[in-house]
């Protein structure tokens, strides 16, 4: 009998849905991309929906993510023994299952009511670390709760008040968060069309501010709890979310406050990358916010590769912005990515079925890239490299 799990998880997930299927059962979320987000947009309010899927400006950037991965073509290599796999890939010195990460995404109670909770069990579940978000529907030590040993980062928007900062970072340490991803590329909200045709800013109403609410530095800044006064407490939230002054130094700032290993999240350009480097950070996230925060900026893709070449393998990069199939993990691994987030993709899984939801997406997207991976002759994450890309 030739073996199977768990050397192809790939051909795992196809038998259990083709043997449902046998039973007259289809998946339960549509298994392509596109499908999955036009279902959500039926079944989602419209104007949380449009605050997920939408970018900034004319969604160039958006769409610039995904032309830069069909302009990258995979060249299958043939005879060689891919009969077992090993997803498995070492990151801050941590074995996971899976190169994939799933993205720090903010306000997920507007998604699901469960919102954060539900997608922490998924992740737990698969092993795969969730980025818990500075501004998420619930605490960060709810949803540290959940997740029992499974790994667990925090993304970090470092505002203007130092104090609730480091009050943050002191609890996602104590909750067993095993690093801060600081995010720079949000120092201002962008120009959202979509949300402001919506007029529609989910802070402004209270969501997405479970961190802030819970923080008892923050909540000594206010005359009245947030639970009696709860404009007062958006609007300190409001006043001191981002700081569109802060410079490269703040990283020495947070390094004092943190002993977590530290990642930035946002880079582009190789020379900030490089700065990074000289500020001491444990790793890199090349993204563009999933085109949330530009319009008109490189596509994330293309701007791996330089980002890789001036980091030399010093520290791990890690890639999101437009990751929607097995296909598109390969390729980001090729262009010298450890590992990549996937954002959408899950909130959509979680709109529609909850944890359930989130799980059934991660285990497609992990299904197809063990056979795509294995169709392109690789047995392992770490295999894919330029010789298996053409540009065209
Ligand atoms: C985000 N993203 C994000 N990033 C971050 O660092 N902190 C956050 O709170 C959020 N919030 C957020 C909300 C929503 C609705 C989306 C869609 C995205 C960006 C996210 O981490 C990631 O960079 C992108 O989602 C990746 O692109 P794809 O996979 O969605 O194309």
């Amino acid at each position: 009998m030739p073996e199977t799990s768990p050397a192809s998880p790939g051909m795992e997930r196809q038998l259990q849905i083709y043997l449902a299927g046998m039973q007259g059962q289809k998946p339960p979320l549509p298994v392509a991309f596109e499908e999955l987000e036009r279902l959500a947009a039926e079944r989602m309010k419209p104007e949380a929906f449009a605050y997920v899927a939408g970018g900034a400006g004319g969604e160039e950037t958006m769409r610039a993510n995904r032309v830069a991965f069909r302009r990258w073509r995979l060249v299958p290599r043939m005879l060689r023994d891919v009969a077992r796999r090993d997803l498995s890939v070492e990151l801050l010195g941590r074995r996971l299952p899976a190169p994939v990460l799933l993205a720090p995404v903010g306000v997920l109670g507007i998604v699901h009511e469960e919102g954060e909770l539900a997608v922490a069990r998924a992740a737990r579940d698969l092993g795969l670390p969730f980025l818990l978000s500075t501004v998420a529907s619930k605490p960060i030590e709810a949803v540290a709760g959940v997740m029992g040993e499974a790994p667990r980062w925090f993304q970090l928007y470092p505002g203007r008040h130092p104090e609730v900062t480091a009050s943050l970072l002191r609890r996602a340490e104590a909750a067993g968060y095993e690093a801060v991803v600081v995010t720079l590329d949000t120092r201002l909200l962008a120009w959202r069309e979509r949300d402001l045709q919506h007029a529609y800013l989910p802070f402004l109403h209270g969501d997405g501010l479970a961190n802030y609410f819970t923080d008892p530095v923050f909540r000594a800044a206010l005359e009245a709890p947030p639970e009696e006064d709860p404009v007062a407490a958006v609007r300190l939230f409001a006043g001191i979310f981002s700081d569109p002054a802060l410079t490269w130094g703040e990283l020495a700032r947070l390094r004092e406050v943190t002993r977590l290993p530290v990642l930035v999240k946002g880079l582009l350009h190789p020379d900030d990358a490089r700065q990074a480097l000289d500020h001491g950070v444990d790793g890199i996230i090349v993204s563009n916010h999933g085109g949330r925060q530009v319009d008109g900026a490189v596509a994330a893709l293309d701007a791996l590769p330089p980002v890789v070449e001036a980091v030399r393998g010093r520290v791990p990069v890690l890639f999101d912005s437009g990751i929607r199939r097995g296909a598109d993990v390969v390729k980001a691994l090729a262009l010298g990515a450890q590992a990549v987030l996937v954002g959408r993709p899950y909130v959509y899984g979680l709109a529609l079925g909850g944890a359930d939801g989130v799980r059934g997406v991660l285990l497609n997207l992990l299904a197809d890239l063990d056979l795509t991976l294995a169709l392109c002759g690789c047995t392992s994450v770490t295999e894919p490299g330029p010789d298996i890309l053409v540009e065209g």
